[in-house]
């Protein structure tokens, strides 16, 4: 029975929304992961097609990972998708993320190859140094300077960190669902101040929107259907509820919904999302 933590009101949302996700597409991932080539129409948005995305996106995560490399933190690690992959490849890895039912799927995916830690990065006290921590879609969840402090910390003298996340590519976009991503320009300076190097980088939004077209196509053609159908259930079986829930569909629900069919735009206009490898100064 995994051990029980202090996990804050945001992480507890982020867990929800993940489990969600995992109902739906039942993937040991939970990135966004690398179209290529890229779908030719909507019909080719498929949850088959994501899965085969999202292991074309651990092959190009794969491909950063510097050949001197044996010991692997992966922060944020969800139900184990990356790690498998990287034990496969014979790294030794272990996962750190803040929720006991990742920690269940992580053990059980990993086959108990690969430690787990029960944690949010910034109250890690690991003892191991690493060569290489890997944040893969788990940056925007955590400050830059949390990022940099924890990282130099746990990793050997001349470690590497390899981030791969949408980011802002427009400070300005400051409200709304995806404003917890770093902006790129900020997280690039606080790295350099840590004393990191950046070695390498890559943008690879154009492969990574098809998944928000297939998130938003699906929203539109089941989540709003079943929704609008539920409340014309309502609407004939209790009345009175149903005015009360239009008004709180209103009040709290319809902007995120205005927003949610919006973000193929969003990301085009104030996103980006990047892999970058970066190296720890030689001590
Ligand atoms: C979108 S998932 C990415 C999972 C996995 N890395 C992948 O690429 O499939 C985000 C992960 O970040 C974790 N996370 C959220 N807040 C965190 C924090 N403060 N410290 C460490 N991990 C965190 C979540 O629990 C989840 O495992």
């Amino acid at each position: 029975m995994p051990k029980s933590i202090t996990i804050s009101q945001a992480t507890r949302y982020q867990n929800a929304a993940l489990n969600y996700y995992l109902g739906l597409t039942d993937s040991p991932f939970l990135h966004y992961g690398y179209w290529e080539p890229l779908p030719k129409s909507i019909e080719e948005l498929t949850i088959t097609r994501l899965r085969t995305a999202q292991q074309a996106y651990a092959d190009k995560l794969l491909s950063f990972i510097p050949v001197d490399t044996k010991n692997i933190l992966d922060v944020g690690c969800g139900t184990g998708g990356n790690a498998g992959f990287l034990l496969s490849k014979g790294f030794s890895v272990e996962g750190l993320a803040p929720d006991p039912f990742q920690q269940e799927r992580f053990l059980k995916y990993t086959k108990g190859q690969a430690a787990f830690h029960l944690s949010e990065f910034q109250n890690f006290k690991g003892t191991t140094k690493y060569d290489l921590i890997l944040l893969s879609e788990s940056s925007q969840y955590i400050q830059a300077s949390d990022i940099a402090n924890c990282s130099s910390a746990l990793l050997n003298s001349g470690g590497y960190l390899l981030i791969a996340d949408m980011m802002r590519s427009d400070s300005s976009y400051q409200d709304g669902i995806f404003s917890n991503c770093h902006v790129v320009k900020d997280l690039h300076n606080t790295l350099l101040e840590a004393g990191f190097t950046l070695v390498r980088d890559e943008d690879i939004s154009t492969q990574a929107a098809p998944t928000i077209d297939l998130a938003v196509e699906n929203f539109r053609r089941f989540g709003l259907s079943t929704f609008t159908y539920i409340a014309d259930l309502i609407a004939i079986a209790v009345p009175p509820l149903h005015k009360i829930l239009g008004w709180a569909y209103k009040k709290w629900l319809q902007k995120l919904v205005v927003e949610g069919l919006d973000t193929p735009n969003i990301f085009k206009q104030s996103l980006c999302y990047q892999i970058q490898l970066w190296q720890l100064a030689k001590h």
